[in-house]
């Protein structure tokens, strides 16, 4: 089983549409998605409502997901980590114990485009269409891990 987690800063925006895009990509018997936010703030939530929207126009439903803090158990419990921005990338690598736990930390978008790193923006403050452009960059992110993931498996 690979386990994949997916931070953003509240986890009830970013993370929890690209943990369920993801999931939406890998067999479930292979791959354990989760995701969980850096601040505290939305502990317990359900997603946003504009995720949970924008996921089910495309047939993806997030809307039994709980936010919850990222942890340093996390890293022993995860094989990769991927940040949704810079900040939330800092904010875990702050909390690395440990060399190995470093290299488990990657942002979502340097995964996805040799273009130099760009960050999922925040949409919390934003409009629908800032939640259809956060799924669109997401999908495609998604769709290149899950196929180097697959790739990998199959070796
Ligand atoms: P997320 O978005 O990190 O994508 O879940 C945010 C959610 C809440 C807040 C900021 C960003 N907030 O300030 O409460």
């Amino acid at each position: 089983m690979t386990r994949i987690l997916m931070v953003c800063l509240g986890n009830i925006c970013r993370s929890p549409l690209a943990q369920g895009i993801l999931e939406s990509k890998l067999p479930e018997d292979e791959f354990y998605v989760d995701s969980a936010g850096t601040a505290s703030y939305h502990i317990g939530s359900a997603p946003d409502y504009r995720s949970v929207q924008v996921a089910k126009l495309n047939g993806i439903d997030i809307s039994h997901q709980q936010a919850r803090k990222f942890k340093v158990e996390d890293f022993e419990k995860f094989d990769i980590i991927f940040a949704m921005d810079q900040y939330n990338e800092n904010d875990i690598l702050h909390l690395a114990k440990s060399e190995a736990h470093r290299q488990k930390v990657k942002h979502i978008l340097n995964e996805s485009s040799n273009s130099s790193k760009k960050d999922v923006p925040d949409p919390y403050y934003g409009t629908t269409s800032d939640f259809k452009e956060v799924y669109e960059l997401l999908d495609g992110a998604c769709q290149k891990v899950a196929s180097d993931l697959l790739n990998e498996s199959a070796l």
